[in-house]
């Protein structure tokens, strides 16, 4: 079991046209980052996200949730936004088989299916309330803030339709809420009602909560081995305890993107796995790196690259053509899968046709590969720096020491940008502006701002 990065096509020895980080430019970056990694070590007790894969207790409680649930439910029902749902959605679709949600009962071992709300779209949330049966359905709520406009407004509908179903008491017995210990509106409810809750470390938030109940127990109920998911987690935690670039894999992806953007215009970076179940570790990924990185210095200056998702080979029939040829903006982070289940080979049918010929007794798994090299080797001899993360196999293991990765990557990489990696303030105003309009408590000074922006001119408007 490895996850090993290979960014040989980073460097300038690699690609054409004398582009790549030089060797001068990597060994001053060795210098920037054993500051960063001391910053980050520095700040542990206040990093939650870096003792998560050993929090014995924390799994403790959660598993405890989820064995009490099994057997009696075939839905779940997640009701979250942005880090309180990428991480769930990113488990499912890497550690349970394709479509799991369309699967039997018997073809899911007994395990619920596991819905996703990640918005407040009401033709989706009708969809999905048409659908299921509320009295077969454990709601879990997960808002670390526990007050979160979207998910509070998805909580009062279902909460509504679960009243409607069944009795209070089952209906508070059918709900799962995980938030943070002591604040928010969740918090609240649940010591009114008793709804059974789970914690949210005060020092882990949001985007780096996947190993938390966050992740941790929609996963462990749709039947993920969490224990191996954390596991992994803990081996990349303890790779990273060096602040060597030469063992630390964390390390180096941050490194390398952060002097790709800053030293070489580099600031569009794409996770692009060649590997279906990894398309959502994507989406999670560009959330983490996005809203983690992207803020304003304490000096006023802006920072922050703009990380896009990717999936081989499908991409190569979209936006491979941009990576290829489009400006010299932009790092390509393959992930390549050695071991792939069910990959038996393409039949040789049609063997006088050269152009399906070659392809006969090849397996899918193995066209996969060979496309991700040939995309690297092309983008490399265009100068176009790209790296590949090979893992050994898609199961909880690996894809827990990925996302504990890509975590202690953005952790680095705050620190090498001089930004804060833990905070949203750019998402505020935004907020503060919707609660005016909604007329929430407390927004007055907002709504004064809203209504001193200039109105929609006329003249603008097609
Ligand atoms: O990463 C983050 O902090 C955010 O994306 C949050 O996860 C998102 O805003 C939802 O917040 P909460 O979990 O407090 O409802």
């Amino acid at each position: 079991m490895t996850i090993a990065f290979d960014f040989t096509n980073m460097m300038a020895g690699a690609l054409a046209s004398g582009q790549g980080i030089t060797e001068s430019q990597f060994s001053n970056a060795q210098k920037a980052f054993s500051a960063a990694h001391a910053a980050v070590e520095s700040q542990r007790a206040s990093l939650g996200f870096l003792s998560l894969p050993t929090n014995e207790a924390l799994l403790a409680s959660t598993l405890a949730v989820a064995d009490n649930a099994r057997g009696k439910y075939t839905d779940v029902l997640l009701l979250g936004i942005g880090g309180s749902a990428l991480g769930p959605i990113a488990l499912r679709t890497a550690l349970r088989p394709y479509a799991w949600n369309a699967l039997d009962l018997s073809a899911r071992d007994g395990f619920p299916r596991l819905h996703v709300l990640d918005n407040v779209d009401p033709l989706t949330i009708a969809a999905i309330l048409s659908r299921l049966d509320l009295t077969q359905t454990l709601v879990l709520v997960v808002s670390k803030s526990g007050g979160t406009v979207e998910t509070m407004a998805q909580y009062l509908i279902v909460r509504d339709a679960l009243a409607r179903a069944m009795d209070e008491t089952r209906a508070r017995q059918h709900i799962v809420f995980v938030t943070d210990p002591t604040v928010g509106a969740l918090r609240r409810i649940a010591r009114a009602e008793g709804v059974t809750t789970l914690d949210i470390p005060p020092n882990i938030g949001g985007r780096f909560s996947v190993l938390s109940p966050v992740g941790l127990l929609p996963a462990a109920l749709i039947g993920i081995d969490v224990r191996a998911l954390l596991a992994g987690a803990a081996d990349m935690t303890q790779r990273a305890q060096s602040d060597s670039l030469a063992t630390n894999p964390a390390g180096i992806f941050a490194v390398l993107q952060w002097v790709a953007d800053t030293q070489h215009r580099r600031a569009i970076q794409a996770l692009m796995p060649y590997a279906d179940p990894l398309r959502d570790l994507a989406l999670w990924f560009v959330q983490l790196w996005a809203e983690s990185l992207g803020k304003i210095r304490p000096d006023g200056t802006h920072a922050g690259p703009t990380p896009i998702p990717a999936l081989g080979a499908t991409d190569q029939h979209s936006q491979v053509q941009l990576f290829m040829e489009g400006p010299l903006d932009k790092t390509v982070t393959f992930v390549a899968v050695s071991g792939r289940q069910n990959d038996g080979p393409i039949p040789s049918r049609h063997s006088d046709i050269p152009e399906l010929a070659y392809l006969g007794g090849r397996t899918l798994g193995t066209l996969l590969d060979i496309e991700q090299r040939a995309t690297a080797g092309a983008l490399a001899a265009r100068g176009r720096f790209n790296a590949t993360l090979h893992i050994d196999a898609i199961d909880a293991w690996h894809v827990g020491g990925l996302m504990q990765l890509f975590a202690l990557a953005t952790a680095y990489a705050g620190s090498l940008y001089g930004v804060n990696a833990f905070n949203q303030p750019g998402v505020e105003l935004g907020k503060n502006f919707a609660y005016a309009m909604l007329g929430r408590p407390g927004s007055d000074a907002a709504r004064a701002e809203w209504d001193a922006l200039p109105k929609p001119d006329p003249r603008w408007r097609v």
